[in-house]
C-alpha cells in the first residue's frame, strides 16, 4: 500500500514529463497559419503564424501567376481576428508543410468578408491534398448558405465562417495542398490548421450496417468530418478538446423530435473504457446523453431519431459515443441502433460493452449511401426481444465521417445562385457553428496497387483442381491456344500478346471482403459463366466482380479470350477490366462499376423511369462507338458477337459502353465445323446470315445492334412468346412497320410527343439498313454511328423548340444533371491506380476512338 515518497514523486515525474513531451512533440508538428499577412497572432492561446512570416516553415508556391496571391484585409471589429485577412488567388496555389509524417487534422477556415475588387459569392475552386481531392468547384458562400438551418446563435457583430476538417494519414514526408481556382473564378482561405491526430483515433475495420456481422476495411480511406454532436449537451469548443481542437455541436436541431429524447447528465467519475478511448472524444462529452423520454411507460411505440444532410453517393463511418450515466448494473437498458432504416445493432447493451457505469466508449458503423439518397437517419430505439430492460436507449455523442472514393471525397453540390444569407439583415451577419456539420477529418488514401503479373507454376494445381479449372497464365501459351488470328509479334499496337497489361491481381480475401463473401443480396447480374456481383475494394473503388460458377459451359477459354480482349482495350466505351483473381479454382474477373445497369433495365421490365429520346440516342450512339472502336480499332478488328441491350451498360452518368467480351473473337477466321457450337449469341438478335453460312463478320454485330435499336425505341424485349405470331419476333415486327415508313405506331408510348419525327425518320431508316438480309448490303458501324449522330442532331434543335409543351418527364430532368455533371471540370480523375483507363479519354471523334499503349 504505503508508495514511498521518492517513487510517487518519481513517477510523477515520469507522468508529467511524458505528458510535456507529448506536448511538445504536438506543438512541434502543428502548423497554424493567418492566411494572407505577414503577423502573426495568438487566438485561445495559439499561435497562428503569417503566411508571409519569415521561418514559418512552409513554403507557398505560386509561380504561374504571382499577382494571384493578393492578401487582402478588412480592419472591421466585426470579424474574428483570424479571420481579417485572407489570401486570395485567381491562379493556382500551393501550401507545402514539410515533416508531416503521419496522421493529421487538417483544418481550412473561410470566412466571406467582402474583398477588393471580387465578389466573394462568385468564388469557386478545388482544394487537393496530396493526390486526394477534398473539394471541387466548391463555394463557401454557397456552403455557408446552405447550412442556414444549422445557425447556432445570432447576436450583435456575427460573422459567419466555414470550417473543413479533414484527417490525412501522410505517407510523404510533405503535405501539399493545392488550392485550384475553376476557370474564370477565384478562390481564398482565410485560415489553416494542421494538428497531429492519433493514431488510435480509427480502427482499420467497422462493422457493416446489414452485412452480418461482416467487417469493412476503412484503411487508407480519406474521411472529411461531416458532422460531430455532443448529444444532449452544450456546445464544446476546440480549446475544450485537449490537443484536437475539435468542434462539438449540439444535437437538438438534428432531432426530428426533439421531444422524444429527454436529456440527462452527470459529470461524476467518468472514465475511459480503455486507453485507446482517450483521443477519441473528451470526457465533457460523455456526461451528457438522451434517453427515451417516459421510462416509465414500458410500451415505446418510437425512436430518437436523428436526421443529416449527406453527400449521395458516399460510404460514410457513423460514429456513436456512449456512456451508462444512470444505472449500476447490467441489462437495464438494451436498445437497437437502426442507420438509414436499417439495423446496425440489436441487443445493445452500453452497460456490458463499456465495461461498467461511467464508462466512456464508443461503436462504429459503416454504411453505404446510395447515390439517390442524400439524408442519413440515426435511430435509436426500444428492443422488444430484451423484455422490460428493451425499453429505453441512450447516446451521448455522434459523428459521422465522409470516406473518400477512388482518391476522391469532393462532392460538386448545386448551390441556388447569389443566395447567400437570406436571413441576414443589413449589419447583421449570422453566425454559422464551427464544425457545425461542416468540419471535417480525412485520411489520405493513398493507394499502392501492386501489379503483380506472378506466373503461377501449373504442374501441381492441374492435378488437385477439377478438370475446367487451370491457372491462368498471362504470358500467352494457354491464351493463344485458341485465338489464332494473332500477328505474332511486333505488328501489334499491343505489344505482345496477353502481355502484362490485364491490372490488377486480386488475391482471393479481398474479392471475398469486396462482396461481403459473395453475399447473394449483391449480385447485380447472372449469366452462361454465373454470378456478377456488386463489391467495393479497399480503396472504396465500386467494382463489379464476374465469378465463374465451377459448373458453367462456358469455361475457362471464353474468361481467357475475355482477359486477353479487354486488358488491351480501352476505351471511353467499352467497360474497363480492373483485374482479375484466380486462386483455388475460382475465376474472377474485376470490371467498373456500371451505376446504371443495363440498358434493357431501362427500357422495359422494371420500375426505371423511362428514358427519353436523346438519352436512348446517346446509349445508341454510345454503344455504336463502342462497336466501331472494337471493328476497327484493333489491328485485326474484333467481332463481339453478342450485341444486345443487356450488354450495354450505363455508368453514373448515363454514359453507355459495351460489355461482355466472353464471347468475343478476333478476326474472321472460324475454327469450329459444327453450327452448334460455332453459332454463338443471343437469340434474337442473331444475324441469319451467320447462321445460314456460319460466315462470322462486323456485319453480324452490325445485324444485331440493328435489333438494338428497333428495342431501344419500342421499349420491348426482342422475343415475345406471348404476342400474337407476327409480334414475337420485334426485328420482324418493326421491318414490317419500317417498310411501310411507320415505325411510329409501334414505338414506346412514353416517347410520343417528345421525339423529333425526322429524327425517328433517320432512326427507323438506320435500323432498317442493318438489318439487311446480306451482309454486304449492310453499313459498317462507322457508318451507323454517323447517321445516328446526325439524327441525334436532328433532335436536339426540335427539343429546345418544342420542349415545355408537353409533360417534361423526371427522366429529362435526370438526364440534364448528368449531362452537366459528366461535363464539369475535374482535377485529378484517379488516384492513380489499377489498370483502369490510363487514357481517359476526352471525347473522342467518330472515327475510331483510343487505344491503349502498352
Ligand atoms: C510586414 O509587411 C509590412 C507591410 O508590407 C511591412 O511594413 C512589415 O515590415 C512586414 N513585417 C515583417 C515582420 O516582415
Ligand atoms: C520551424 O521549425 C523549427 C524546427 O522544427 C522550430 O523550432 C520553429 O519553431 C518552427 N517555426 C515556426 C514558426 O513554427
Ligand atoms: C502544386 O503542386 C502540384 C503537385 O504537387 C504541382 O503539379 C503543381 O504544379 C503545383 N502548383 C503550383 C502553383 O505550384
Ligand atoms: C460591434 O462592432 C462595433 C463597431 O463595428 C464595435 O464598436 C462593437 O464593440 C462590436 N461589438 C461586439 C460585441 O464585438
Ligand atoms: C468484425 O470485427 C469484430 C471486432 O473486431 C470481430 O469480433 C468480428 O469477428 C469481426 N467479424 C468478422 C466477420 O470478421
Ligand atoms: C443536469 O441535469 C440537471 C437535472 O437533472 C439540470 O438541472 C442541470 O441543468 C443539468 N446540467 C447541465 C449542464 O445540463
Ligand atoms: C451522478 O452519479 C453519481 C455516481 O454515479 C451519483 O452518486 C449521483 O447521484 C449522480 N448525480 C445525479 C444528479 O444523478
Ligand atoms: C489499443 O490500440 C492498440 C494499437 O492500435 C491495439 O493494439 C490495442 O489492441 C488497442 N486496445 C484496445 C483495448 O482496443
Ligand atoms: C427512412 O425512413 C424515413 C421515414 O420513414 C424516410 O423519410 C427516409 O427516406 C428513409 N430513409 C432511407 C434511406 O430509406
Ligand atoms: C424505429 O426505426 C426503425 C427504422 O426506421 C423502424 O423500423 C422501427 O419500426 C422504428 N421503431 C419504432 C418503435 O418506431
Ligand atoms: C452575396 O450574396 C448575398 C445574398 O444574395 C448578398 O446579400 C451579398 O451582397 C452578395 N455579396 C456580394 C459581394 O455581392
Amino acid at each position: 500500500m504505503a508508495l514511498p515518497v521518492r517513487e510517487i514523486f518519481g513517477l510523477l515525474f515520469l507522468v508529467i514529463f511524458s505528458a510535456f513531451a507529448r506536448i511538445a512533440e504536438a506543438q512541434s508538428k502543428s502548423f497554424l497559419i493567418n492566411c494572407g499577412t505577414n503577423s502573426s497572432i495568438t487566438v485561445s492561446g495559439r499561435k497562428w503564424v503569417g503566411d508571409l512570416a519569415p521561418n514559418n516553415n512552409i513554403t507557398l508556391s505560386s509561380p504561374a501567376n504571382a499577382a494571384s496571391t493578393t492578401p487582402s484585409s478588412v480592419d472591421s471589429t466585426t470579424y474574428e481576428p483570424l479571420y481579417v485577412t485572407a489570401r486570395i488567388f485567381d491562379g493556382g496555389l500551393n501550401y507545402s508543410f514539410p515533416g508531416t509524417r503521419g496522421s493529421y487534422f487538417v483544418r481550412l477556415h473561410f470566412c466571406p468578408f467582402p474583398f477588393d475588387h471580387y465578389n466573394v459569392n462568385e468564388s469557386r475552386f478545388g482544394v487537393v491534398a496530396n493526390g486526394l481531392k477534398l473539394v471541387s468547384e466548391f463555394s463557401v458562400s454557397g456552403e455557408i448558405s446552405r447550412k442556414n438551418a444549422y445557425l447556432l446563435s445570432s447576436g450583435s457583430n456575427l460573422t459567419s465562417f466555414l470550417v473543413k476538417e479533414y484527417i490525412l494519414a501522410i505517407k510523404e514526408d510533405v503535405l501539399v495542398l493545392e488550392f485550384i481556382p475553376v476557370k474564370g473564378s477565384f478562390g481564398f482561405v482565410n485560415a489553416i490548421e494542421i494538428v497531429p491526430a492519433v493514431d488510435t483515433l480509427f480502427a482499420g475495420s467497422v462493422s457493416k450496417v446489414g452485412g452480418n456481422g461482416a467487417n469493412q476495411s476503412i484503411s487508407w480511406r480519406g474521411i472529411e468530418t461531416m458532422y460531430r454532436l455532443n448529444v444532449g449537451g452544450s456546445e464544446i469548443d476546440p480549446g475544450q478538446d485537449a490537443d484536437l481542437w475539435r468542434t462539438w455541436e449540439v444535437d437538438s436541431s438534428y432531432m426530428i423530435t426533439e421531444n422524444a429524447g429527454l436529456k440527462i447528465n452527470n459529470s461524476s467519475k467518468i472514465t475511459f473504457s480503455s486507453a485507446n478511448e482517450s483521443s477519441v472524444a473528451p470526457l465533457l462529452v460523455y456526461e451528457t446523453a438522451r434517453t427515451m423520454v417516459n421510462t416509465e411507460v414500458l410500451e415505446k411505440r418510437f425512436n430518437m431519431s436523428w436526421k443529416f444532410e449527406v453527400h449521395p453517393d458516399f460510404d460514410y463511418l457513423v460514429r456513436l459515443h456512449f456512456c451508462e450515466l444512470i444505472f449500476d448494473k447490467a441489462n437495464e437498458r438494451i436498445f437497437r441502433i437502426y442507420i438509414n432504416n436499417r439495423t446496425a445493432a440489436d441487443n445493445f447493451n452500453v452497460f456490458v460493452r463499456a465495461g461498467g457505469k461511467n464508462k466512456a466508449y464508443h461503436q462504429d458503423f459503416f454504411d453505404v449511401v446510395s447515390p439517390k439518397v442524400d439524408t442519413l437517419w440515426i435511430q435509436l430505439g426500444p428492443d422488444t426481444a430484451a423484455g422490460a430492460a428493451g425499453t429505453d436507449a441512450l447516446l451521448n455523442g455522434l459523428e459521422i465521417f465522409k470516406l473518400s472514393r477512388n482518391g476522391n471525397l469532393a462532392y460538386v453540390e448545386k448551390y441556388d445562385s447569389g443566395v447567400t444569407s437570406p436571413r441576414s439583415s443589413k449589419n447583421q451577419m449570422l453566425w454559422v457553428g464551427v464544425g457545425a456539420g461542416i468540419a471535417s477529418v480525412a485520411i489520405l488514401a493513398i493507394v499502392i496497387y501492386c501489379f503483380c503479373n506472378r506466373l503461377r507454376g501449373k504442374s501441381s494445381d492441374t492435378k488437385n483442381t477439377p478438370a475446367r479449372w487451370r491457372p491462368l497464365f498471362l504470358n500467352g501459351s494457354i491464351l493463344n491456344s485458341n485465338v489464332n488470328a494473332k500477328g505474332a509479334g511486333s505488328q501489334n499496337p499491343y505489344g505482345s500478346v496477353g502481355s502484362v497489361r490485364a491490372g490488377k491481381r486480386f488475391m482471393l480475401p479481398e474479392i471475398r471482403a469486396a462482396t461481403n463473401n459473395f453475399d447473394e443480396s449483391l449480385v447485380i447480374g447472372l449469366g452462361g459463366f454465373g454470378k456478377v456481383y456488386k463489391g467495393e475494394t479497399d480503396d472504396g473503388t465500386l467494382v463489379a466482380i464476374k465469378r465463374a460458377n465451377p459448373q458453367s459451359q462456358q469455361g475457362l477459354a471464353e474468361f481467357e479470350t475475355e482477359i486477353e480482349m479487354l486488358s488491351k482495350l480501352r476505351h471511353r466505351h467499352l467497360v474497363s477490366l480492373i483485374g482479375f483473381c484466380e486462386e483455388q479454382n475460382e475465376m474472377i474477373l474485376v470490371y467498373e462499376y456500371m451505376a446504371n445497369g443495363t440498358l434493357r433495365s431501362h427500357l422495359f421490365g422494371s420500375d426505371l423511369p423511362p428514358l427519353t429520346f436523346k438519352q436512348r440516342l446517346e446509349a445508341c450512339i454510345g454503344a455504336a462507338r463502342g462497336l466501331h472502336y472494337l471493328h476497327t480499332g484493333a489491328d485485326r478488328g474484333i467481332i463481339h458477337r453478342d450485341v444486345k441491350t443487356t450488354n450495354i451498360l450505363l455508368d453514373e452518368n448515363f454514359v453507355a459502353k459495351m460489355s461482355d467480351f466472353g464471347l468475343s473473337k478476333t478476326g474472321p477466321a472460324l475454327d469450329h465445323t459444327h453450327v452448334s457450337t460455332a453459332v454463338k449469341g443471343s437469340f434474337g438478335y442473331l444475324d441469319p446470315e451467320y447462321y445460314r453460312r456460319q460466315q462470322l463478320t462486323e456485319k453480324s454485330d452490325v445485324y444485331s445492334f440493328g435489333v438494338v435499336l428497333f428495342e431501344a425505341v419500342c421499349a420491348r424485349p426482342v422475343i415475345n412468346p406471348t404476342l400474337p405470331k407476327d409480334q414475337i419476333n420485334l426485328a420482324e415486327w418493326a421491318m414490317m412497320w419500317q417498310r411501310k415508313r411507320s415505325l411510329e405506331t409501334i414505338i414506346d408510348r412514353r416517347l410520343e410527343g417528345n421525339y423529333c419525327p425526322e429524327a425517328l425518320k433517320k432512326f427507323g431508316e438506320i435500323a432498317e439498313k442493318c438489318l439487311a438480309d446480306e451482309g454486304k448490303s449492310r453499313p459498317t458501324m462507322g457508318e451507323v454511328l454517323w447517321h445516328l449522330e446526325y439524327a441525334l442532331q436532328l433532335h436536339e434543335p426540335w427539343m429546345r423548340t418544342n420542349a415545355g409543351d408537353n409533360s417534361f418527364t423526371s427522366s429529362q430532368v435526370f438526364g440534364g444533371e448528368a449531362e452537366e455533371k459528366e461535363g464539369a471540370p475535374s482535377f485529378d480523375e484517379e488516384a492513380g491506380c489499377s489498370g483502369k483507363s490510363t487514357t481517359r479519354e476526352s471525347d473522342e471523334s467518330a472515327d475510331g476512338g483510343e487505344r491503349h499503349e502498352n
